[in-house]
């Protein structure tokens, strides 16, 4: 459905302060995203995952690479013919509360959309209310309660779900959820997973689930592919449950680490990671982007950048000139609380 070759994108800013600023958002990330599959993206804050969502909607551009939709590579497309192409990827924001316009009723809100498909479908406009309701009641939500309330009425998971339901009157055949539960209270958000996870089987709607938290990946991406990613490179991927279960790269082995201690090297040293710096501060101009804040780095690590590798025969990547399955004291991955 989804396959990006090489996606690459950089920001050049200039500030008061800091002077003229190259940000390598995204760092040639491949993937492949089958019909009716799933694929996930982890990685702490300002690693790029937005900067993918926002591409794989169209309202971001990238420099480098190719980014193809069902064959078709879209970047060389002229605009019109593009837009039926990101019409089918719809995107769920981190926000529910920014998403929705505070003064227009969730009848509105779905009425809108609708009616414009209506219209360019020349379907006419008398279904409307009635698809508005089914759409509701698909995201779990009763609608003569909701149709007449207006966002602020609604609870932030009812208003994730009223998110949902206004992207799926379009009929996309992929979502993208950015952080999709990370605003809403922990109570709701396994029920706003379990939807997105029904969305896929049920309606065959293939998921980009980018989050910076182990549970929800490992929820949402079970059977699916899991992609770590550190400033904007993509440094493990594989099955979601074997790289959670025996990560070897030592970024993702932090990351899975609730306390991001780590044992079983031969020689003492930090083991504790150093706060993220920020972001092309410290980051080495040729060797592994992580050797500053890796207990393993030695010389050969800033000397050259490791590029993805298979581990073995497995479905396992890894960018590590060191992988190795090490055993991280602390780890606690819980599906509870999600
Ligand atoms: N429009 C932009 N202009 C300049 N820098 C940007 C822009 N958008 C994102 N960035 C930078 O790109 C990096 C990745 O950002 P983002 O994709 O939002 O990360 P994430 O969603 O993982 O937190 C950050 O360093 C961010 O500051
Ligand atoms: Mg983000």
């Amino acid at each position: 459905m989804i396959e990006a070759r090489g996606l690459t994108r950089t920001y050049r800013t200039r500030g008061a302060f800091t002077g003229e600023r190259t940000v390598h958002a995204l760092r040639s990330v491949d993937f492949i995203l089958p019909k009716g599959g799933a694929v996930s993206f982890i990685g702490e804050s300002g690693c790029g995952k937005t900067t993918l969502g926002k591409i794989l909607t169209g309202i971001e551009t990238f420099d480098g690479g190719e980014l193809l939709i069902d064959g078709t590579e879209v970047s060389k497309l002229p605009p019109r013919k593009r837009a039926p192409y990101f019409r089918r990827i719809q995107m769920i924001h981190q926000d529910p509360y920014s998403a929705l316009n505070p003064t227009r009723t969730i009848d509105q809100i779905l009425g809108d959309p609708l009616r414009m498909r209506a219209r360019a479908t020349g379907a006419g406009s008398s279904g409307v209310r009635g698809r508005a309701a089914e759409l509701l009641e698909l995201v779990g939500l009763e609608p003569d309660g909701v149709l007449p309330k207006y966002p602020h009425q609604l609870s932030g998971g009812q208003r994730q779900r009223v998110v949902i339901a206004r992207a799926l009157t379009v009929d996309p055949e992929v979502l993208i959820a950015d952080e999709a539960v990370s605003m809403i209270d922990v109570s709701l958000r396994l029920g706003i997973l379990a939807l997105l996870h029904d969305l896929r089987t049920r309606l065959g709607i293939s998921l980009v689930f980018i989050t910076h938290d182990v549970a929800t990946a490992r929820y949402i991406g079970a059977g699916g592919e899991l992609h770590v990613i550190y400033r904007g490179q993509v440094i493990e991927r594989g099955p979601t449950d074997d790289i959670i279960q025996a990560p070897v790269h030592p970024y993702t082995q932090c990351l899975l680490s609730a306390v991001p201690i780590m044992r079983g090297r031969e020689e003492p040293g930090p083991d504790r990671l150093e706060p993220l710096a920020p972001l092309d501060e410290k980051a080495p101009a040729d060797g592994c982007l992580f050797a500053p804040r890796c207990p393993f780095a030695d010389e050969g690590c800033s000397a050259a950048r490791p590029a993805l590798e298979q581990l073995g025969n497995t479905g396992q990547h890894h960018a590590c000139f060191h992988p190795a399955p090490r055993r991280v004291v602390g780890v606690e991955i819980q599906p509870a609380g999600v």
